[in-house]
C-alpha cells in the first residue's frame, strides 16, 4: 500500500496464470486517477491497443518521440492513427535541454559510455515520461517477462515507486513471442515492418540494431551494451 495524493493504492493481488483482460480490468479498476498506455509502436503495443479498443476504448495512449526514433515507427503510429481513430498524446523531450546535450557532447554522445547513454535517455525519455505520468493513476506497458534477464521479476501489477507511486499494470507479462505474433496475424494488425527485417526489439534508430540468428532478443538495443544494463530508465 502506498499514499498518493492522499489516496491510499492497493495493489490487486492476483493468480500467476491471470489473463491479460483479468489484468487490465483489476488494474483500472484499482487505479485511484486516469490510466494510460504507454506506446512505443511495438508490436506488443499494437497488440494493447487493439485489446483496450475492445474492452477499455476510455484509455489513452500515449507515446514518448525522443526525436531520434524511425521512420518505420511513426508508419505505424498514423496507421493506429487511422485505423481506430487513435488520438496519440505525444510527449517530446524539453527543448533547451536536448539543444543543450547536442551541442556539448554532439549527437552520438550515448556511445562513449554509460554515463553519457543514461543522460540522453533521461533527457529524451525519462524526463517526458515524468510529465506524461503526471496526474495519472496508472499506466499500461508492454512489458514481458521473456524479453530480457532485467524483466524476469516482473509482476502484473506493481507500485511505481519510481514514478510517485502510481500503478504499472503489465498485461502481457506472460505473453510468449509466438501468442504475440499470433494474435497480431489473426487481427491483421499493423506492426512495424523492423519487426520483419530482424529488430525483435525496436527502441531510437541510433541505439537499435538488427540481431543475428541464436542471438538474444534484445541484443540489438545498446548492442555494444552488458545485458545488466540495457534498461533506459523508463523501467527501473
Ligand atoms: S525500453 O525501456 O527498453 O525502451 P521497450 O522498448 O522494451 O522499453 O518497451 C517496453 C515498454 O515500454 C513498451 O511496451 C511501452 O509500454 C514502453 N515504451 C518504450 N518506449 C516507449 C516510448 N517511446 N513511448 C511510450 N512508451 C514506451
Ligand atoms: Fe538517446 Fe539512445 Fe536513449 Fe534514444 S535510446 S534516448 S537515442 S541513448
Amino acid at each position: 500500500m502506498s499514499k498518493t495524493s492522499q489516496q491510499i493504492v492497493t495493489v490487486p493481488q492476483l493468480a500467476s496464470d491471470a489473463g491479460s483482460e483479468q489484468i487490465l480490468a483489476a488494474g483500472l479498476a484499482a487505479a485511484t486517477g486516469p490510466v494510460s498506455l504507454a506506446c512505443s509502436f511495438s508490436v506488443e503495443d499494437v497488440v494493447l491497443i487493439d485489446i483496450l479498443h475492445k474492452v477499455a476504448p476510455e484509455v489513452r495512449v500515449f507515446a514518448l518521440d525522443t526525436g531520434r526514433l524511425n521512420e518505420e515507427t511513426y508508419e505505424v503510429a498514423e496507421a493506429l492513427r487511422e485505423r481506430y481513430a487513435l488520438a496519440i498524446d505525444w510527449y517530446f523531450p524539453e527543448r533547451q535541454a536536448v539543444e543543450q546535450l547536442e551541442r556539448e557532447k554532439g549527437l552520438f554522445s550515448f556511445r562513449a559510455n554509460l554515463d553519457n547513454r543514461h543522460e540522453c535517455c533521461r533527457v529524451r525519455k525519462v524526463e517526458p515520461l515524468g510529465r506524461a505520468l503526471a496526474g495519472k493513476g496508472g499506466w499500461i506497458t508492454g512489458l514481458r517477462r521473456a524479453q530480457s534477464v532485467t524483466r524476469t521479476g516482473l509482476a502484473a501489477i506493481e507500485l511505481d515507486q519510481a514514478n510517485g507511486g502510481l500503478l504499472k499494470i503489465n498485461p502481457l507479462l506472460n505473453w510468449s513471442d509466438e501468442q504475440i505474433w499470433d494474435y497480431a496475424k489473426e487481427h491483421c494488425l499493423p506492426v512495424n515492418r523492423l519487426h520483419r527485417q530482424g529488430y525483435p526489439s525496436i527502441g531510437c534508430a541510433p541505439c537499435t540494431r538488427p540481431i543475428r540468428e541464436g542471438e538474444h532478443p534484445r541484443a540489438g538495443r545498446w548492442w555494444w551494451e552488458n545485458p545488466e544494463n540495457k534498461e533506459c530508465g523508463l523501467h527501473r
